[in-house]
């Protein structure tokens, strides 16, 4: 049987698109981006969900399973796992609950009110860390991603971030956008992103990366230079048609660890641990207050060492959100790579430890809040 007769076909199929908590079905055509199979295999399934044997189930799926067609559906990885599930079950119940679930996954667009991700198919979504432990084995360095600006991040931090917490067209802040890791990305994903930066080095090359970057979405992404803690947010988002943003993705310097520029503003060259929490609570403000209501702002962070002790400015910094209303939705440890510096002379800084009775650092933070609706 040919179970999918082109791609005409495999477009003019259509689904439901369930919504928000309720749960309320649209019907939309499927030719958003999933990978939804056409109907001969539906059909075919809801025939063999009828059967009144678990043995004439299993016989109508083995047959089904050697159909060569069924190979060449693009989804047919998760088709088969699916199958499988069901032909193993002991009971026509069982089965059938599969088949259903199938049958759903195959015809029904279940989406989150703030991301594009089809929780009918959840199971394909092996790319998202859910879990409050990221060990990141190798920064990706594709396209125009490189490590080249010293306190970059991953791009994998915001791709993860955009992917969970945004749909495409949405607008993304980075309120110290650096390189543009989060930029580049956001042109890949297709999110809109506004970056600002206080160093003319760092928007300069932001602007280099992102004009050698593709645009497959057609979506704006660029940084402007100035004061985070000063600039007038609703106005820049107004004069690039926002009225405001759906994510926040900040990445402040890890206090004075690495100093970025002499310009007073800068946080780095904050003269106290006071001066900077209060830098980067106005800044954070300013970001929430152009922020939905329900959408997520995200904190990149790491601790410092100094004096002979621990400064925990991670969760100094977490507070320091927390205060302005944000509700604090996890606490992510992200594993961190030494400096090229700091690994050179790795077995120096393992003596200096056990010397000095403390541990080198390893993780970083990702703090991740939510505004109130
Ligand atoms: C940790 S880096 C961000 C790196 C970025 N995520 C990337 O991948 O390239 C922090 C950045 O904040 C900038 N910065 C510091 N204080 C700032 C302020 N008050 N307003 C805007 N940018 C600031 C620094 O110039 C630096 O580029």
């Amino acid at each position: 049987m040919n179970w999918d007769t082109g791609k005409s076909q495999y477009l003019s199929a259509t689904t439901r698109r369930m919504t928000g908590k309720a749960q309320e079905e649209t019907e939309v055509p499927a030719n958003d981006g999933y990978m939804l199979s056409s109907g001969p295999l539906v059909d075919s399934l809801r025939k063999i969900r009828n059967l009144e044997t678990v043995g004439e189930i299993r016989r109508e799926i083995s047959s089904l399973r050697e159909e060569r067609d069924l190979l060449d559906l693009p989804d047919s990885a998760f088709i088969a796992e699916e199958l499988r599930q069901a032909y193993e079950a002991y009971t026509v119940e069982r089965a059938r609950y599969y088949i259903d679930r199938l049958v759903k996954s195959l015809t029904v667009v279940r989406e989150g009110k703030i991301n594009d991700l089809n929780l009918n198919r959840w199971k394909e979504l092996d790319d998202l860390i859910t879990d409050s432990l990221w060990i990141l084995e190798n920064r990706d360095r594709s396209g125009t991603h490189n490590a080249g600006y010293w306190g970059n991040f991953v791009p994998q931090i915001p791709r993860q971030l955009m992917k969970r917490f945004t749909k495409k067209g949405d607008w993304v802040l980075d309120p110290f956008s650096g390189s543009g890791t989060t930029l580049i990305e956001s042109l890949r994903l297709g999110r809109n992103c506004i970056g600002v930066d206080l160093s003319q080095d760092a928007v300069d090359l932001a602007a280099r990366n992102l004009e050698k970057s593709e645009n497959p979405y057609g979506v704006y992404a660029g940084t402007t230079l100035g004061d985070s803690s000063l600039v007038d947010f609703p106005s820049m988002l107004k004069s690039r048609g926002a009225g405001s943003v759906q994510l926040v993705i900040m990445h402040p310097p890890y206090w004075d660890i690495i100093k970025f520029t002499d310009n007073r503003g800068d946080l780095s060259n904050s003269t106290s641990l006071d001066a900077f929490l209060n830098g980067l609570g106005n800044v954070a403000e300013k970001c929430i207050n152009v922020l939905d209501r329900g959408r997520y702002l995200a904190l990149v962070i790491g601790d410092k060492y100094t004096g002979g002790e621990w400064i925990p400015l991670g969760f100094r910094a977490m507070s320091v959100v927390q205060e302005r209303g944000m509700l604090l939705k996890s606490v992510i440890v992200k594993n961190y790579d030494a400096t090229r510096g700091k690994r050179r002379q790795e077995e120096l800084w393992r003596y200096r430890a056990l010397l000095g009775g403390f541990y080198l650092f390893k993780h970083e933070y990702i703090f991740l809040f939510q505004k109130p609706v």
